[in-house]
């Protein structure tokens, strides 16, 4: 369904190569800003990226054009922060999992049952006092987050075996997101963790190779898992969410005002996506269950979060750093606790 990835990739290469010698196209002395992305047109995220294209294009149009490549098309998440790394491409978006390999600063926002409640996420990755030392962690590596955007609650599901338990997750091959957090976190469960770029899991899950996955509802319907995997399981693991980088120089080469409208623009980006993912949530839940034929499971949490919980210790005292962070969320969750409390 998605295999055209690597080809798409090499195309966009040699697009990118030729743009880059011509230093021409059609917009001939405007910057080329590109981003990319792993979702599809119809997703909140690529509504966001355009209504930024949009307001970059009004805004600075005499200078900049901004491209939005979906799908993939710059290859899998983790090639693309390579391509931001190095200024091929200026921004794209990946998940918060991916980047734990590029700043372990990363591994808070990847541990399962991190928050109470999705107001306690909402409110800590709004207060940068949270999200500073993380976002900014990677400038050496050549880029920092300009924003988050909202992916939702990370579930299991799987082909024809409805998880009620961890135990029911024994001896199955569950796809998780390259990151070592979650790699721990499923042997936690009892579950054997298949690392794989989101772009491959369609066709592993048809051909089993793997006997689910995890993520959100919109896994099901935009990207067709529900067209395989009759079973969702509210077990609702982990909050991660998804992260718009930014190559540092691009960054640091705006002038001032340019910055500002870029500011702007993330601001936008946020909004945006935090609004059309509600929608997209409602809808892709009712096209599960009617149209594809999932059920929904809500399984007691507790024996979930009890087998999740000595991974909060280790990321901790692996990384100090985080404690003050780790702290501050604690405090969101008083303020926000669970509504099954
Ligand atoms: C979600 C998330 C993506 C991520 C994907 C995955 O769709 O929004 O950023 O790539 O999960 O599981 O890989």
């Amino acid at each position: 369904m998605r295999n055209k990835t690597k080809w798409g990739m090499l195309f966009c290469a040699a697009g990118l190569s030729v743009l880059a010698l011509t230093g021409c196209g059609s917009a001939e002395q405007k910057q080329i800003v590109r981003i990319g992305h792993n979702q599809s047109t119809n997703h909140p995220t690529h509504i966001a990226l355009e209504a930024f294209s949009e307001f970059i294009n009004e805004e600075l149009g005499d200078t900049y054009e901004v491209q939005v490549y979906p799908s993939e098309l710059l290859g899998s998440q983790t090639d693309m922060v390579q391509l931001t790394q190095t200024g091929a491409i200026d921004f794209c978006v990946a998940s918060n999992a991916i980047l734990e390999t590029f700043g372990k600063n990363y591994e808070i926002f990847n541990l399962p049952y991190l928050f109470a409640s999705a107001d306690a996420y909402h409110a800590a990755m709004d207060d940068p006092e949270v999200t500073d030392p993380i976002f900014g962690s990677t400038e050496k590596a050549g880029f920092t987050a300009v924003t988050w955007l909202d992916a939702g609650t990370r579930n299991f599901y799987t082909v024809d075996k409805p998880i009620n338990s961890p135990a029911d997750l024994k001896g199955l091959k569950i796809r998780v997101q390259q990151s070592p957090t979650n790699i721990r976190m499923m042997d936690l469960l009892g579950g054997s963790a298949t690392p794989m770029g989101f772009g491959e899991v369609y066709t592993s899950l048809q051909s089993n190779i793997i006997d689910g996955a995890e993520n959100n509802e919109m896994a099901l319907t935009d990207n067709g898992h529900g067209d395989v995997c009759k079973y969702y399981s509210y077990d609702m693991h982990q909050m991660v969410p998804d992260i718009l980088i930014g190559n540092i120089a691009f960054i640091e080469d705006l002038t001032e005002e340019e910055r500002a409208v870029f500011e702007e623009g993330y601001k936008l980006v946020n909004t945006v996506q935090r609004e059309e993912w509600v929608k997209a949530v409602e809808a892709a839940k009712e096209k599960a269950q009617n149209e594809q034929g999932v059920t929904f499971i809500y399984p007691d949490q507790a024996p979930f979060v009890e087998a999740c919980a000595p991974l909060h210790e280790s990321v901790l005292s692996g990384n100090e750093a985080l404690v003050p962070i780790y702290d501050k969320i604690q405090e969101y969750n008083e303020k926000y606790p669970s509504v099954a409390e």
